[in-house]
Parts: structure tokens; sequence; C-alpha cells
């Protein structure tokens, strides 16, 4: 049995990579101000068989993990959380949007968690389904809290190819007069604009969602490897420690570990451990490093 909250638990949970158990007893076991970022898709509301919590209780639910989390979170550190919108199945909502979520963001930030941005991860491949009179889903909601002030973020890391052509770039560049004032009084200096290398991404992220996007994940929830790679290039630095407390088949652990973060994550189903430790291995065994990184 792990002692509580020391530097050697947390040791040895990266070197495992994932621990198999509930996410509320482990994450009392690591140390406080330790992690630079829990990135995580917890159980959606009612949504899969392995673990049903109805919405109007997730908030409940969802708040001991946090507390925990908040706890072992660096001043620097971040808590990055992937959910999705429900339509409520009975009750006086039934068949509108159930508030879960939003009544989760304003619990997590009343708790003291910085609400630092709202993300859209947008599906482009979403499959159609029955959704009743709406369109299909088609995204998801990344919601970026931070523990302090002055949370780490790069921006640099997770910047994209410029959409404008070499001549646009190239004009902008030679522009000498780059600042106008339009008829409003407001005006960019837009020569600027690149010289940064790349663009800055927005707060709509762009992935599409992988079904069965790693050879042999069964996972009925996987999220894609793409979208774990952009949260934590952003908000963990290299040789950083990322914790997934809701961690299914790996994808967090594994991602992770190939940029470079130290990593591990909690499972209470058997199933889904074995998954993701045969994920961490496959990884390994290809020499991607990361858990060969010592506490300092
Ligand atoms: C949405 S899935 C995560 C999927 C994961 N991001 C991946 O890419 O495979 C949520 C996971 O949380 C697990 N879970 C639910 N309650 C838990 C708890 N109390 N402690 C640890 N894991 C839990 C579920 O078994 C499920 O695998």
């Amino acid at each position: 049995m792990p002692i509580e909250g020391d530097s050697q638990t947390l040791a040895h949970f990266l070197s495992e990579g994932i621990i198999h158990g509930d996410a509320k007893d482990l994450l009392a076991c690591l140390p406080q101000n330790s992690i630079d970022l829990f990135f995580t898709s917890p159980p959606y509301a009612d949504a899969r068989s392995y673990s049903r919590i109805h919405p109007d209780h997730y908030v409940e639910w969802f708040l001991p993990f946090a507390e925990e989390m908040f706890a072992a979170t660096k001043d620097s550190g971040s808590l990055i959380v992937n959910i999705k919108n429900r339509v409520a199945k009975q009750g006086p909502l039934k068949g509108q949007r159930h508030p879960y979520v939003y009544e989760l963001v304003l619990a997590l930030q009343r708790m003291g968690w910085r609400w630092i941005e709202t993300y859209i991860w947008a599906k482009p491949n979403a499959v159609p389904g029955k959704f009743g009179p709406r369109t299909k889903d088609s995204f998801e909601y990344v919601y970026h809290f931070a523990r302090g002030v002055k949370p780490y973020f790069d921006l640099e890391a997770v910047r994209v190819p410029y959409k404008a052509d070499f001549a646009e770039i190239a004009r902008r560049k030679a522009d000498r007069l780059g600042r106008r004032n339009t008829k409003a009084g407001f005006g960019r200096d837009r020569t600027k604009t690149y010289l940064l290398g790349g663009a800055d991404p927005g707060n709509v992220v762009t992935v599409p969602q992988t079904y069965n996007q790693y050879r042999g994940v069964a996972h009925t929830a996987a999220m894609p490897e793409g979208l774990a790679e952009f949260f934590i290039k952003m908000a963990c630095p290299e040789g950083g420690i990322v914790i997934d407390p809701f961690a299914g088949g790996g994808t967090t652990i594994v991602v992770a570990r190939r940029l470079g973060r130290r990593a591990a994550g909690f499972e209470i189903h058997e199933q889904f451990v074995e998954e993701a430790r045969r994920r961490i291995a496959e990884n390994s065994a290809m020499g991607i490093p990361g858990y060969l990184f010592k506490i300092s």
C-alpha cells in the first residue's frame, strides 16, 4: 500500500505508468504541489456502460477528485478536462441539453480552480446518429483550469503553419506602414504577424476522432493522440509530470512520454489497465523515453 503523499509513491507511479485502482484513493497518494498537469477525459455523464453517473449527480461525483487534484497541482500547474454535453433522457429536462458540464465548470471555479479557457475540440469526421431535432455532435469541450495566477503555457509549442501564401508574407514584412487606423480609430501593426514562425492555433482544436486510431485499442472512448498532444505540449514543460486520473487505454500516458514528459495514469477497470499496459510497453519497446526520467 503506498504511503500517503510522498515522492517515492509518485516515482513508483511514474515508473509503472498505469496503476489499477480508484482515482480517488490514488490521487490522495500524490504529494502536494508536485504535478504540472492533470490531463483527463473522465467518464461523461450517463454515457458508457463502464461508469454510469447520472448527470444530476455529476458535479458531486467529480468534486472529490478535483479537490485531490487541486492539492497535488503545482502553483504553475493545470487541470485540463475533456468533456461532452449530453441530452437529458428523463425528468423535466428530457430532450434538452443537460447543463451538467456548465455546472461542473462553475463548481470547479468556486473550488479555486482558475478557469483559463474553453477549447472546442472539433471533430470533422463525427459520425451521424439519431440526435433528435439537432445536428450530429461534432464537437466536445476541453476546459483549461489553472491552480495559480501564472500557469505554464507554451504557445510556441502549438503554433500552426500560416495560411497566407509566401507573397503575402513577403509583402507584409516589407510594409513600412503596417499600422493603419480604420475609421473606427483602431489599427494593428500587421507587419510583424509573420515573424513568429507560425500562427496562433486559436481555441478551436480540430482533430479527427480516430476510431480504432491505435492498432488494437479496444477502449470504446479512447481519445485521439493528437488531442492529447496539443494540450500536453501547451500546458506541461518538457520533463514535467502529467497525470491522467481516468486513464482508460492510456492515451495520455503514451503521448506524454513520447513528448518527453513523465507520466502516469489511474484506471479502475482491469481490462483497460491491461490495454494501457500493453500500449505503454509497446511504446517503451520502440525506445520512446519518459519512463526513464527520475524524480528530482
Ligand atoms: C472517457 S474514458 C478515458 C479514455 C482515455 N482518455 C483513453 O484515451 O483511453 C474514462 C475512464 O475512466 C475510468 N474510470 C471511471 N471511474 C474511475 C475511477 N473512480 N478511478 C479510475 N478510473 C475511473 C473508466 O473506466 C474509463 O476507462
